[in-house]
């Protein structure tokens, strides 16, 4: 019996070790489409087509304590109805004034985004992951 507590406070120690060394865990992803409606203006930074791209759906969300929070997000974008150089900037870009163009072009991108609460401090970064064929189902 004293044998078992000591394995179970082991594998505690262990499992409490590791988040604080800074290892991911797996959050909700449907937690985090305002997260991703944050990242808008990065994705569009990292992307050249004539239309804004838009989130449709955060596939997976994970969770990362360091010097603050790191949230990794796979976003699933698409094309949206606003044109870049149209009167809609990045920063500006909401569900309800750019909505998504009917058979657009879809993408994967993963989403950084630490935050430093404390000090007011956010950074975003974006990087495409893939194209998404018309066919795949999310
Ligand atoms: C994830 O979050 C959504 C929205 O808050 C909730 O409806 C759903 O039950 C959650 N899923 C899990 C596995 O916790
Ligand atoms: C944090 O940043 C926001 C937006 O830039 C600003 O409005 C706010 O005053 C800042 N708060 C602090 C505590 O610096």
């Amino acid at each position: 019996m004293q044998y078992a507590c000591l394995i179970v406070a082991l594998v505690f120690a262990m499992t409490a070790n590791g988040q604080m060394a800074g290892g991911l865990s797996n959050a909700n992803a449907s937690e985090y489409t305002g997260s991703a409606w944050k990242s808008v203006p990065e994705i569009n930074g990292q992307n050249n087509g004539a239309d804004y791209l838009v989130p449709i759906k955060v596939l997976k969300a994970q969770v990362q304590v360091v010097a603050g929070t790191n949230t990794i997000l796979e976003v699933l974008v698409g094309e949206s109805t606003c044109a870049k150089g149209g009167p809609i900037q990045a920063k500006q870009i909401t569900a309800a004034n750019c909505p998504l163009k009917a058979n657009g072009q879809r993408a994967i991108y993963k989403v950084t985004i630490w935050e430093k609460v404390w000090e007011n401090f956010t950074q975003i970064t974006a990087e495409k992951v893939r194209d998404v064929k018309p066919s795949e189902q999310f």
